[in-house]
């Protein structure tokens, strides 16, 4: 069974679905431990209402950002943890978690990667005007939002959308694609080619998936 560990900063809706379909026995994987940045975090009342472990770590209490993430990559280790899942983490992983787990990190974008990377994905879509928008799971590197595509999932931007608007249609699709992706990682699919990530015998959910190895 894969052993997840879960970083988050806040709100943790996306924490929520990866638990749902491992309770509902769709996703081999167990959760370790959830981290946190942030003491007021709703992803700790999440991973008190389901038995998950739970730690907050601050970053003040490190002199430098290496140093906090050495303690996180620590924590995560000791654990076994196999795959980190950044869920609505609020900060750049920098190298000492990125070299423990190379290709081995995810984070979930509510974008079309790689437009409209950073902060408010959503709000910059609709501040673009553009008709298509959606979210994107893909594995961490050093930059921002940057590392190779696992998948990616599409809506339709109307023209009285909003930020809160788009953000809402966008979020329900973060949380099917985001249990697909730990799912297809736990069955050992993903194969990653240079930034490309090549999925073993995927089979997208329906038509809003988008996978350029499955054709009609
Ligand atoms: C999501 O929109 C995700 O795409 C982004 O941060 C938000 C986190 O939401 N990375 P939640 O904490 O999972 O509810």
């Amino acid at each position: 069974m894969l052993k997840i560990g879960v970083l988050a900063s806040g709100r943790g809706s996306n924490f929520q679905a990866i638990i749902d379909e491992i309770e509902r026995g769709k996703l081999n994987a167990k959760i370790e431990i959830l981290i946190v940045d942030n003491p007021s975090a709703y992803a700790i009342q999440r991973a008190k209402n389901h038995g998950i472990p739970y730690l907050y770590i601050n970053p003040k209490d490190f002199p430098t950002k290496e140093a906090f993430y050495e303690k996180i990559r620590d924590e995560l280790l000791s654990r076994g943890v196999e795959l980190v899942v950044l869920a609505g983490f609020m900060r750049i992983v920098k190298k000492p978690l990125l070299d423990a787990f190379p290709n081995r990190i995810m984070n979930i974008h509510p974008a079309l990667l790689p437009s409209f990377p950073g902060l408010h994905g959503q709000k910059q879509a609709v501040d673009h005007g553009v008709k298509i928008s959606g979210c994107t799971v893909h594995f961490v590197d050093e930059g921002v939002d940057t590392g190779p595509i696992i998948i990616q999932a599409a809506v339709p931007v109307y023209p009285d959308d909003t930020e809160e608007t788009l953000s809402e249609r966008i979020l329900k699709l973060e949380h099917k694609i985001y249990p697909e992706a730990i799912r297809l990682f736990a069955e050992g699919r993903l194969v990653v080619e240079g930034r490309k990530v090549k999925i073993l015998n995927y089979k997208p959910l329906n038509a809003w998936f988008t996978n350029p190895e499955v054709r009609e």
